[in-house]
């Protein structure tokens, strides 16, 4: 898969950075707990939109041929030579979690369409077409299921599934694509690309404690959310007497409480585990909860400690439902993936751009949940990531990486395209 050529390629770092900058404007907001400007474009709200709309005009200025699939998912494309060869995909995200940074996913977007403008002043061609991919709710905060428009495309989850899939003010998905005119008409299934390679913010601190610029991505963890609802009986605060109370608030707390002994026993591996939405009804100061609805996010490298704890987990709803009367909990699946290896050979083709650059770099998994991560069940797939400032801190305002840095992996991103495509 190596390319003959050991050619290097630099891009316009000053413009990458600032169409960062540009499309952070898109749905800013002034964040009170940080002080700072967020981002905040969740998938298909007007500010997505306009997101969506300020990419396209950027993939046409640099001479893209844009398509957008039924799912919203918009691909830009330049020809190779070879009108047989199959495109080498690149691309993120532009949907943001409600409290975003400028660079979750717009990285690899912005980085895919620089790579592409420095080709084209440069004269390159390619032998394979260079495709830069916007997957739609890859997020997953507004519809309840990450990575959906790349899941999608590489077959793994159906388009009637996820455009039925509902917001919290009952909006669905397929609504919100006709809404915003990102129903587009192209075939959503993805014919097998050559590659697929994303460039994405590490999101983690370990690429700054071993100060390494560069990331070459294994693979991505174990993912699994759920949300669980539990119903209990309203009461009165001041007269209702404990022993005839069954407060959905109290078993929430006991979830919470549980998940993070599950991650402290170390009986599951590496497990991480958050409840990261919790909400109670009728939510008053002086009646007993009756309803309680919460997500339970675990993250796991090893798919068996992942299975156990989820089985463990379910035992113990199991248990708090029939040691409680008048409680009844449930829990629905909102989203689930294995581990996913990445590709050797695409990594190699990355370490092996790094070192051309002069760019240290080093070997890592995933923490988070990447396009990447479908777009590998159909091609060679792998990542680079770059370093963030601030332990990493990620969906967030705080959310920051230099420009140099982006730069850095923008340039090992530029090579590593290049070498797949095949110049010619
Ligand atoms: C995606 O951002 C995730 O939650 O891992
Ligand atoms: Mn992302
Ligand atoms: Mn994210």
């Amino acid at each position: 898969m190596t390319s003959p050529t050991p050619d290097t390629i630099t891009v316009n770092g000053d413009r990458l950075w600032r169409s960062l900058m540009d499309l952070a404007e898109i749905g800013a907001y002034d964040d009170d707990r940080t002080g700072l400007r967020g981002v905040n474009r969740l998938a298909l709200t007007d500010a997505d939109a306009a997101g969506r709309r300020r990419v396209i005009g950027w993939m046409e200025e640099a001479g893209l041929t844009v398509r957008i699939d039924r799912m919203g998912n918009i691909y830009g494309r330049r020809e190779g030579t070879d009108p047989t060869a199959a495109p080498v995909l690149t691309g993120s995200h532009i949907d943001s979690v409600a409290t975003a940074g400028a660079f979750d996913g717009c990285l690899g977007v912005l980085g895919g369409i620089e790579v592409v403008r420095t080709l084209k002043e440069r004269g390159i061609s390619t032998r394979h077409p260079i495709e830069v991919g916007v997957f739609t709710e890859e997020e997953g905060v507004r519809f309840g299921t990450d990575m959906l428009g790349s899941a999608v495309a590489a077959g793994r989850l159906t388009l009637a599934y996820a455009h039925g899939l509902t917001d919290r003010d009952g909006l669905t998905l397929g609504g919100e694509l006709v809404r915003t005119g990102f129903a587009g008409p192209a075939r959503v299934r993805l014919d097998r690309p050559h590659a697929y390679v994303e460039c994405h913010i590490e999101q983690g601190p370990v690429l700054a404690e071993n100060d390494v610029p560069v990331g070459v991505v294994t693979g991505v963890q174990s993912i699994s959310w759920q949300e669980i609802t539990i119903n209990g009986r309203a009461a009165h605060a001041g007269t209702t007497p404990t022993h005839l109370r069954a407060d959905a608030a109290l078993a929430a707390a006991q979830i919470v409480v549980h998940v993070r002994s599950m991650v402290d026993s170390g009986a599951y591996g590496d497990l991480r585990a958050t409840v990261g939405h919790l909400t109670v009804h009728p939510d008053l100061t002086n009646i007993v909860p009756a309803r309680a609805e919460m997500t339970v996010d675990l993250r796991n490298p090893d798919d068996a400690h992942m299975a156990r704890a989820e089985q463990d987990l379910a035992a113990f709803l199991s248990d708090l439902e029939s040691g409680r009367p008048g409680l009844t909990l449930t829990s629905r699946r909102m989203a689930r993936t294995a581990h996913v290896p990445f590709d050797e050979e695409v990594q190699k083709v990355i370490a092996q751009a790094a070192d051309d650059h002069g760019l240290s770099h080093m070997s890592l998994l995933s923490g988070a949940g990447h396009d990447a991560q479908e777009i590998a069940a159909l091609c060679p797939t792998a990542m680079i990531f770059v370093r963030g400032e601030y332990d990493g801190i990620s969906h967030n305002p705080r959310e920051y990486s230099t420009p140099e840095a982006c730069t850095y992996g923008v340039n090992v991103l530029a090579t590593t395209l290049l070498r797949l495509a095949g110049q010619v």
